[in-house]
């Protein structure tokens, strides 16, 4: 088969389009062939040697949809032909809190990933989905809207009718927690490097938004929002804003954080923390339940993620140059088949 294979970290010209083995499927295993796959800043944290564990060489990619065309002993062989998602959240484990950091792993370091013509899988990571989805749109939505889903709904403990904050727009993740809060009947704010960006989410359904790049930008903020502050707020910036954060939602309010684009927060105001009675949050991805709400959600309310732009397989390394310019607004896609 055809991937994109990572030998060395470095730049975008790491990403090599080649013949790898194709994989056969093991024991309670699937083989898939994907329609599309997706990318997440994770990939390009990896590429460039800036997350742990890295184990070479390595097929990206977390994000996949596509048809099963094998399975391994003990699989039910009727699903061969049938379309699915992959959940990239692998091995969560009973728990529901936190997954099994024994076993947990995501999909695509260490395990080969779906910048590629084919993957195997195990059977229990599979979710159908339905033929009235493009591959773009589908194999946009696993990781950014499981950890979107759960940051909203499990740990901010979201409900209709509060006001929810969102950092950085742009974001694959932030387009989904600002499509769900819309749809559930949250009064959504945004914030946002760029004007445009700010405006398109206007027109995704947030009551306002403020740019980060403005000094001022919390204090632009409160007052958009008014009252004491928003319930909750959600973030992957990470460093100084989690402070801003937890300045800007309400006293008793709730600050999810799911990543650290922007670094440590060198200065956090502790004193704020405790007095405002602030929930400060950490999530990551999430369990398979929370997967199947999240498809469950998009499926019955007729919504698709924000496919940003679509390239062919072999252009991997023309995406990641997207990505890292920030330009986008939404899920950058690979086209592997048709
Ligand atoms: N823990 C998890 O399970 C999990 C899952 C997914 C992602 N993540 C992490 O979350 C982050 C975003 O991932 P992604 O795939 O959504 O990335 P992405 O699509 O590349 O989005 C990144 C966005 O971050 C925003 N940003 C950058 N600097 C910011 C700042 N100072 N303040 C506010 N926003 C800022 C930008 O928004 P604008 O373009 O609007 O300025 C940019 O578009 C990454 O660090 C990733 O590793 C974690």
């Amino acid at each position: 088969m055809k991937a994109i294979v990572l030998s060395a970290v470095g730049g975008t010209d790491q990403l090599v389009h080649q013949d790898f083995a194709d994989p056969a499927p093991g024991p309670g295993q699937v083989r898939v062939e994907l329609e599309a796959a997706a990318l997440n800043h994770r990939d390009v944290w990896i590429r460039r040697g800036l997350y742990a564990g890295i184990t070479l060489p390595v097929i990206l990619g977390s994000d996949g949809v596509g048809t099963v065309d094998q399975v391994g002993e003990g699989v039910d062989v009727s699903l061969i032909g049938q379309r699915f998602w992959i959940n990239p959240s692998l091995a969560w484990g009973d728990r529901k809190d936190v997954p099994d950091y024994k076993t947990w792993r995501i999909l695509g370091l260490p395990d080969q990933g779906t910048y590629a013509e084919k993957i195997v899988v195990d059977s229990a990571q599979l979710e159908p989905c339905p033929s009235d989805w493009k591959a773009e749109d589908a194999a946009a939505l696993p990781l950014a809207g499981l950890t979107a889903y759960r940051a909203l709904f499990t740990r901010g403990q979201f409900e209709a009718g509060q006001s929810v904050f969102i950092t950085g727009i742009g974001g694959g993740v932030s387009q989904m927690a600002l499509q769900m809060a819309v749809a559930a009947g949250g009064k959504v704010y945004v914030s946002s490097s760029s004007d445009t960006k700010l405006e398109n989410a206007r027109r995704a359904g947030a009551l306002g938004g403020v740019n980060y790049r403005q000094a001022d930008w919390v204090k632009t903020a409160r007052e958009m929002i008014g009252g004491e502050g928003p319930d909750i707020a959600i973030d992957s910036a990470g460093g100084k804003t989690i402070d801003d954060l937890i300045d800007l939602v309400r006293p008793g309010g709730s600050v999810v954080n799911y990543g650290q684009t922007t670094g440590t927060c060198p200065n956090l105001e502790v004193r704020r923390l405790f007095w405002k009675q602030v929930n400060l949050l950490g999530t990551t991805m999430g369990n398979r339940s929370e997967f199947r709400a999240m498809l469950k959600f998009y499926i019955e309310r007729g919504l698709r993620p924000q496919v940003y732009r679509v390239f062919d397989l072999s252009e991997a390394g023309s995406a990641h140059d997207l990505m890292e310019s920030g330009e986008q607004a939404g899920k950058i896609v690979l086209k592997i088949k048709g």
